[in-house]
């Protein structure tokens, strides 16, 4: 058997160690897990509410999916024919990768940044073309000048993850003017909903329905507290929607993600909630980085990333401590370690356990 030469150098993408693995390794009670970005807190009352009923008819196949669509085009101020929801957010970035990649085409990212726009690019035997980041976030003036006739994605990661920094709102305009309109301009907001810097832009509102070429993915398993259920979605111009419902396989989406997105819609004051306990944490995280000499790069996201000499060295010693952190050295970055906000009892464990990981033995 031979599977595809474009398979042969792949990595395949490497997620946090699970915290019941080290909890195990180490005898600890408590592992504070701040390793993928997820949100501390578990999904919205009205959520698990909405799962625990799902649960009871998980003989049936998932049918609300065109429910939900509706209503996030009603959210977004749109129509349902501009709206794919996906297997989470990733999935939907492999669907558009289907979709609109062939062997030698070009996809084109920021780097470091989340690696599945360029995994997915090689799956389909593409090229991903990687443009370096300016002061941690998407360097879109060089972007522009690697745009090529095999152009066929760019994507903008907006906040940046690994790095947590943001394009503003001229950056953003600036580069989808000059961006033809056969480019796919996929601006990526996974966490839109912790950003409250007032020059953030929302692309959804300020450019997909007057762009033929702009599509933005959400996901609800940041602020929403949804990532195990897996649901992320796009809004985008109706041709690429009807484009990734060709390649999605049928029923990849749950019915108790469909109903735990729907149910957590209508919850603004825990959202605003929840983003003010972000802004906080993600302070006494920069504080206790700083603490130890270590200046983060400025996020907007709930996350942080900081040059920490050998991220891989400093990452075991904290899991040593039962704290685990995502080391960047598969997203291009060694020299880096990326923290997620925790709980304010996360943030003051990631806290201690630094010190002590720090202390000359
Ligand atoms: C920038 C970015 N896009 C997409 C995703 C994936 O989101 P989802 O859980 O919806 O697949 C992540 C998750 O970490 C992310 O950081």
């Amino acid at each position: 058997m031979r599977p595809r030469p474009a398979l042969a150098d792949l990595r395949p993408y490497e997620p946090g160690k699970p915290a019941a693995e080290v909890r195990r390794e180490l005898g600890l009670d408590r592992i504070v897990k701040l390793a993928s970005n997820e949100g501390p807190y578990g999904p919205f009352p009205a959520a698990l509410a909405a799962i625990e009923r799902a649960a009871r008819e998980l003989n049936r196949y998932p049918e609300r999916g065109a429910e939900l669509a509706e209503r996030l085009a009603a959210r977004h101020g749109t129509t349902p024919d501009r709206i794919a929801i996906g297997n989470g957010a990733d999935a939907v970035v492999g669907l558009l990768s289907m979709a609109y990649l062939d062997p030698g085409d070009e996809a084109l990212m920021g780097w470091p940044s989340f690696p599945s726009y360029r995994l997915d690019a090689v799956k389909q035997a593409a090229t991903p073309v990687t443009v370096p980041l300016r002061g941690g976030s998407y360097d879109l003036d060089a972007m522009a000048g690697r745009l090529g006739p095999h152009t066929k994605i760019a994507y903008v990661c907006n906040p940046n993850n690994p790095t947590g920094g943001m394009v503003g709102r001229s950056a953003l305009r600036g580069f989808l003017d000059r961006v033809p309109d056969d480019v796919l301009v996929v601006v990526d907001e996974a966490y839109h909903e912790y950003v409250t810097d007032p020059d953030y832009p929302d692309a959804i509102a300020e450019h997909v329905q007057e762009r033929p070429n702009v599509a933005v993915l959400r996901t609800f398993s940041k602020i929403y507290g949804l990532a195990g259920l897996r649901i992320g979605y796009l809004v985008g111009p109706p041709g690429v929607v009807r484009e990734a419902m060709k390649v999605r396989n049928p029923f990849d989406v749950s019915e108790m993600a469909h109903a735990a997105a729907l149910a957590s819609l209508d919850d603004a004051a825990e959202v605003a909630r929840r983003r003010d306990l972000n802004e906080r944490g993600r302070e006494e995280l920069a504080a206790a980085l700083r603490e130890a000499g270590m200046e983060p790069l400025p996020s907007v996201g709930n996350f942080l990333t900081a040059d920490v000499g050998d991220g891989r060295a400093l990452a075991r010693a904290l899991e040593a401590e039962g704290v685990i952190v995502r080391p960047l050295e598969p997203f291009g970055a060694p020299e880096c370690i990326r923290v997620t906000v925790g709980t304010p009892e996360d943030n003051a464990a990631f806290a201690a356990a630094l010190g002590r990981a720090l202390q000359p033995r």
